[in-house]
């Protein structure tokens, strides 16, 4: 398995550090978007796609043990601050969604690597499916303030569930789905890319696998040898989120490979799902 992105000197290594829960937010439904401060070291050197893994229990408690992981959904480099996308799911998702200002929070990152934007790529898609859009604000970010060309489709279960287009920076064109109908297209995200594939340098996505295969079998007709690249993040538990506890493998034409280390940003062509 081949990452998409290797990792660049100096931009590897995490550490573990206690941060402070500056703002919550609503929204997207019952989800937050959390915003807590960390070291600039940490900030100036991250890129979209990495993960922190965030202990979610109070300071001296080891329930529940293990951490979760969280894509960063905004970097702001003068406020030394990262923002996440939190959706209550399980136990350690609904803790996070509880904290409240000034609070601490057991931080380990940044993990992983990251979304790559190769040279003379102008033209970017990019499809985001429910939680999953978070990393893909911070890529849009970033490839916004290249003044790159960027298409920006959601899909989500209802209108509640989609991002306010608020959120996206720069001349951005945003376009939805929603299983209910009840904004833009009735139905799957997929099926509203297909004019967009032959358009697109590079396509980014990040969702649920069937998301992914929905996106291989509309985008691979469109494609030709295999271009414009197609690079997808992988949800996994990240137990340790270094390599220790292969808890994260996923299959892929060169084998398994654990996605806390070597992704979670793979090359879709590469993976096997
Ligand atoms: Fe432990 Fe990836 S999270 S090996």
């Amino acid at each position: 398995m081949q990452a998409t992105a290797a990792r660049a000197p100096g931009r590897g290594s995490s550490r573990e550090f206690e941060s402070t829960v500056l703002a919550v937010e609503p929204i997207m439904g019952d989800a937050i978007l959390l915003t807590v401060g960390a070291p600039p070291s940490v900030v100036e050197r991250l890129l979209p796609g990495q993960f922190f893994n965030v202990a979610c229990r109070f300071p001296g408690s080891f329930d529940p043990l293990l951490r979760r992981p969280y894509s960063v959904y905004r970097a702001d480099r003068e406020k030394s601050s990262l923002t996440f996308l939190v959706r209550p799911f399980g136990r350690g998702s609904a803790w996070l969604a509880k904290r409240a200002p000034g609070e601490t929070l057991d931080m380990l990152g940044p993990l992983g690597n990251w979304y790559a934007i190769p040279p003379r790529s102008q033209r970017l898609l990019m499809l985001a499916g429910g939680v999953g859009v978070a990393p893909l604000v911070m890529l849009s970010d970033d490839a916004a303030a290249q003044r790159l060309d960027i298409v920006f489709v959601m899909g989500a279960a209802d209108e509640h569930g989609l991002l306010p287009a608020s959120e996206l920076r720069g001349s951005i064109e945003y376009l939805v789905a929603t299983d209910d109908g009840s904004r833009g297209h009735r139905g799957l995200a997929t099926e509203i890319i297909s004019d967009y594939v032959a358009w697109a340098d590079q396509i980014y996505a990040c969702g649920p696998e069937p998301m992914y295969r929905t996106l291989r079998a509309v985008a691979d007709p469109l494609r030709i040898h295999q271009r414009p690249k197609v690079q997808i993040s992988v949800e996994r538990g990240m137990a340790c989120g270094f390599g220790a506890c292969l808890g994260c493998v996923v299959e892929t034409r060169r084998g398994m490979i654990a996605s806390c280390v070597r992704g979670p940003v793979f090359d879709l062509d590469e993976v096997v799902m």
